[in-house]
């Protein structure tokens, strides 16, 4: 391939930069011209490109967001959006398409390699829900954001003698609740995947109140219930001092952790290195420390939830 572009489509996640750096700096040096289409898919559908040179990658591994910007695009869902994609990037003379970005965006993808556009996935989604791959590129960074907020909350549960109830992401992913809660020692970890009922929490709270314990942090991901209801009827039933944070938007920002700086690198390059070599219609992922590339199909209808035995084991610990 002579001309490939690079898109960021969804939800942005720290290291997406990282990830279109290594996507332009491979590209270019296994001699390829590589366009940015901006605003994800709608801009692939718009025709909105911009050449990436070396040098327009420089100084943006370490930032937050996507130099890209990003969408979520409803066109893409209908059955003309991929044609007119297609339609868009043949005008262009783009012949093969990385998209970074979560499962609605692999989608996409597939959608568009079907028509005859190579296309390679690379996930970037803190959610960390692809299956496929035991990380995703952002999820470490939401992480180490949640789990320096958790601690902050519980020194000043610990001063006040409070009950904290701490909201974070994930609609439909327990991930950065459950590998935050663990790691920040929260009492109780609610997420979608595994529900446990307000009975269960207001009874362990309780139990942890009648052996001494005056201050507890639980953590809520978004999609197992809102933190500020939940954190009212902490109080209206068992009369602890309670009070609630919401993490919300900041879990998407900031600089990439070193892992998903590396895994950024790592992940990007090998998706360059794919289309190069006229390969399309796959994804790429890290599973057990190497980089491997599997068809799209394969993710589809499938999702990477939460290990049981890690949310015993925060409960087990958190007695
Ligand atoms: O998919 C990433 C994510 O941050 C989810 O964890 C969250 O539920 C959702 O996106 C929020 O979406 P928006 O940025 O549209 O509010």
């Amino acid at each position: 391939m002579q001309k490939i572009g690079v898109l960021t489509s969804g939800g942005d996640a720290p290291g997406m930069n990282a990830a279109i750096r290594a996507v332009v700096r491979r590209g270019v040096s296994l001699g390829m011209e590589v366009v940015g289409v901006r605003r994800g898919y709608a801009g692939l559908i718009s025709g909105d490109f911009a050449p990436l040179s070396l040098s327009s990658v420089g100084d943006i591994i370490q930032r937050g967001g996507t130099i890209l910007r990003t969408a979520r695009s409803d066109r893409m869902m209908q059955p003309e959006g991929p044609l007119e994609a297609l339609a868009q990037a043949q005008a262009a003379g783009i012949e093969g398409l990385v998209v970074i970005g979560g499962d609605g965006s692999f989608r996409g993808a597939l959608k568009l390699a079907a028509l005859g556009l190579p296309a390679v996935g690379v996930p970037g989604t803190i959610d960390n829900d692809i299956y496929g791959t035991d990380l995703t590129i952002g999820f470490d960074t939401a992480v180490n954001t949640s789990l320096d907020a958790i601690r902050k909350i519980r020194d000043t549960a610990t001063s006040h003698d409070r009950t904290f109830v701490m909201e974070v992401m994930g609609r439909n992913s327990g991930w950065i609740a459950l590998a935050a809660g663990l790691a920040g020692g929260a009492e109780s970890i609610l997420i979608p995947e595994f529900p446990v009922s307000m009975d269960e929490v207001i009874n362990r709270l309780q139990r942890g109140s009648e052996r001494g314990k005056r201050h507890s942090v639980i953590i809520v991901a978004e999609g197992a219930g809102q933190g500020f209801k939940i954190g009212e009827e902490i109080k209206n039933r068992t009369g602890f001092d309670t009070r609630v944070t919401v993490l919300g938007h900041i879990q998407r920002g900031g600089a990439p952790s070193a892992v998903d700086a590396m895994l950024a690198c790592r992940l990007g390059a090998r998706a360059a290195e794919l289309l190069m070599e006229g390969r399309g219609g796959l994804f790429v992922g890290q599973l057990n420390n190497e980089v491997v590339a599997q068809p799209l199909e394969h993710m589809l209808d499938k999702h990477r939830t939460v290990p049981h035995e890690l949310v015993e084991l925060a409960e087990q610990l958190a007695i």
